[in-house]
């Protein structure tokens, strides 16, 4: 695992979009594995920037993200589909059929994880796949349990992370109970990963997913078994290693 610690969240956040400009530049036709949630926002506008000067083309770029709540319209403000068009997509110039979210909206959940594995796997894999991490030491929506979930799957969010939600929505009661989302074979089969990560309310995950035994109890634990992985974390989350 190779670790860059940053001084703060913006300094990550520019050292994050670095390494994902760098990976579309060296290969324009990229699969882009991308996260929702606080972290990523400031790379996605330093991405923009760029883009908006001229130096990053996304034309051909194709990407998937990790999870969408079971439950929401992608018009929904606060679906992940939202989150990406309004903090990304809409200001670059990727094709929308380029995109792909899980449809948290499918009649059938069961069907459309089978769904989403098929797009994973015809667009050939990931190239980089993007991850935050949760406070409980979850990646993607894989949280902590009893065994790795392998694939696309329905998920029951834990309190914790509908508590660290809800201030998206107007009261914990709106936050969605459950989430598809990308399993963690599916996650550990991105040829690159990179973690973004900041503030001290995150070290102790962070410390115990990078330190601390393998399990399904910190989900991000199993990233130590990833032979390509960087970390860009700023220095208050990486305040207890
Ligand atoms: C988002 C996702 C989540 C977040 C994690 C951290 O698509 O899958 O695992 O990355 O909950 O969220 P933030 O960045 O809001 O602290």
């Amino acid at each position: 695992m190779k670790i860059y610690v940053t001084e703060d969240y913006q300094t990550m956040s520019r050292k994050a979009a670095n390494i994902l400009s760098a990976q579309v530049i060296l290969n324009p036709t990229s699969v882009l594995g991308l996260a929702t949630g606080s972290t990523p926002v400031g790379m996605y506008k330093q991405l923009i920037t760029w883009y908006q000067k001229g130096d990053l083309d996304f034309s051909q770029v194709r990407t998937v993200n990790l999870d969408e709540y079971v439950g929401l319209a992608p018009d929904h403000d606060q679906s992940y589909r939202y989150f990406m068009q309004t903090n990304f997509f809409d200001h670059i110039n990727i094709s929308p059929d380029n995109t792909n979210l899980p449809n948290g909206q499918a009649a059938d959940l069961a069907a459309e994880c089978q769904r989403y594995n098929q797009v994973i796997k015809s667009q050939g894999g990931i190239d980089v796949q993007l991850l935050g991490m949760g406070h409980n030491g979850h990646i993607g929506f894989n949280e902590p349990g009893d065994a790795f979930e392998l694939e696309t799957h329905v998920v029951d969010l834990t309190e914790r992370t509908i508590e660290a939600n809800a201030r998206f929505f107007a009261s914990p009661d709106e936050v969605p109970r459950q989430a598809l989302t990308m399993g963690i074979k599916t996650i550990m089969q991105a040829r690159q990963i990179l973690v973004v990560v900041s503030g001290e309310d995150k070290a102790d995950a962070v410390k115990a997913a990078l330190t601390g035994p393998v399990t399904p109890k910190v989900p991000a634990s199993i990233l130590q078994m990833h032979p390509n992985v960087m970390l860009v974390a700023d220095k208050a989350a990486m305040s207890k290693m």
